[in-house]
């Protein structure tokens, strides 16, 4: 998700206004707030019901639709084509030991549903990395790509580790714009395309295709990070963490974590979600969409586990729902200040010592990997 708006929103949150304020008047607040979150509980929830369900039933034609259509020899669609209404698809390789009452073809973000236009099927067998980058990123910001290819992108082997770097987008939407896609792809070798329409909303589509692909094409990989377009990175800081003895290999998930945050029920925010689609009022513990580190056993595990977890349109908070389906609890970093959210003004030093930050635009992370990456 949109790191910046979070970090806009979790600065807020935190300001301790309550604090010193006489207790009288919390208790008449307090009363004030229940009433009018009443109010507006019983005059939004039909609407709500509504919008939800619609998307759901929309999206389930659709991909219901797109599996009666299918004559492609694609094995990702054959995979669809397999099950009646009723039936579970297989996961590969494995019996199916559970069954749920969504069969997984309705579930709009498992990652089956959809299949690569752009592919990299090979680049993993061929280069066998230790740690994967996967960018998720729309098919417009070529910007973005391109700083990112200039700078950490760029590193092939960091401590003498291979590193490989992807981008993912969906559909653009503009056939112009699709070859530009294609030749780019032809040119860097390093963009994955799967055929959902790209958008804010689509963003757990866009990270489940990213797991499914770690699974499926690179499961050579020992660490994966899903990082987004705007950040900066620290290869050798991120390194260090991963080669260190301390850091499992398995069930390890690391990053900016998130503690009892409370779901979004204003209709008019980005992050809002209906009760329907996550009735609990506080999302388990995940990390910050922004930058999160894995162990590659993860993503497949978090495949599998997609399939028992309702989806919702906040992507970092559904892996950590699907990660509370796993039992698998996210771990705080050795040092939590190397995953920072913003670092505000430019001192060399703290892009030193971090792994991870916000930054503002492509420009600043090519100057700033410029004067970090300088000789003293
Ligand atoms: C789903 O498809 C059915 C039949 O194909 C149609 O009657 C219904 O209106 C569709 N629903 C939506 C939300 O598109
Ligand atoms: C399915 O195929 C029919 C006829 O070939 C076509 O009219 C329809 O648009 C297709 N639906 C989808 C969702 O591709
Ligand atoms: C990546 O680094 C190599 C040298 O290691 C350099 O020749 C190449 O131009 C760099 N690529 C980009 C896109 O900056
Ligand atoms: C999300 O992706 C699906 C599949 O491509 C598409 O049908 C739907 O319209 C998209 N939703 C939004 C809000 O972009």
């Amino acid at each position: 998700m949109a790191t910046k708006d979070i970090w806009q929103s979790l600065a807020q949150d935190n300001v301790p206004f309550m604090r010193h304020i006489k207790r009288t008047f919390i208790l008449l607040l307090t009363v004030a707030l229940l009433l009018s979150a009443v109010a507006y509980v019983s005059d939004f929830s039909f609407e709500t019901i509504a919008f939800s369900q619609t998307w759901l039933i929309k999206m389930m034609n659709q991909t219901h639709n797109k599996i009666i259509n299918s004559t492609s020899p694609d094995r990702t669609q054959k995979d669809l084509l397999a099950p009646l209404p009723n039936q579970q698809i297989q996961p590969r390789g494995t019996t199916v030991a559970q069954t749920t009452d969504i069969p997984i073809y309705h579930h709009v973000a498992h990652p089956r549903n959809y299949h690569f236009t752009l592919d990299e099927p090979d680049k993993c067998s061929q280069l066998d990395p230790f740690l994967v980058f996967m960018v998720p990123v729309a098919p417009h910001q070529l910007e973005a790509r391109n700083a990112i290819r200039s700078t950490w992108g760029n590193e092939s082997s960091v401590q003498g580790k291979a590193v490989l770097t992807l981008f993912l987008v969906g559909l653009s939407g503009g056939a112009e714009a699709q070859q530009q896609l294609e030749e780019e792809s032809r040119q860097h070798r390093d963009l994955l395309q799967s055929d959902f329409v790209d958008s804010y909303f689509n963003l757990t589509i866009k990270t489940m295709v990213i797991m499914d692909w770690l699974a499926t094409r690179c499961p050579q990989a020992t660490y994966a990070m899903k990082v987004d377009s705007d950040m900066y990175i620290n290869p050798e800081n991120l390194m260090s963490l991963l080669l260190s003895p301390n850091t499992p290999r398995e069930n390890y998930i690391t990053g900016y974590l998130m503690w009892d945050r409370p779901v979004v029920r204003d209709k008019n925010s980005k992050w809002y979600v209906a009760e329907e689609l996550y009735p609990e009022p506080n999302y388990p513990t995940y990390l910050l969409g922004m930058g999160y580190v894995f162990s590659n056993d993860l993503s497949g595990k978090i495949v599998e586990a997609s399939k028992e977890v309702q989806p919702f349109n906040i992507e970092d908070a559904y892996v950590g729902a699907c990660l509370k389906q796993l039992g698998v609890a996210p771990s705080s970093p050795p040092d939590p200040s190397q995953f920072r959210a913003y670092l505000g003004q430019y001192f060399r030093e703290d892009f030193l010592r971090v792994i991870t930050t916000i930054l503002g635009s492509p420009q600043q992370l090519i100057d700033i990997w410029k004067d970090v990456k300088r000789p003293t």
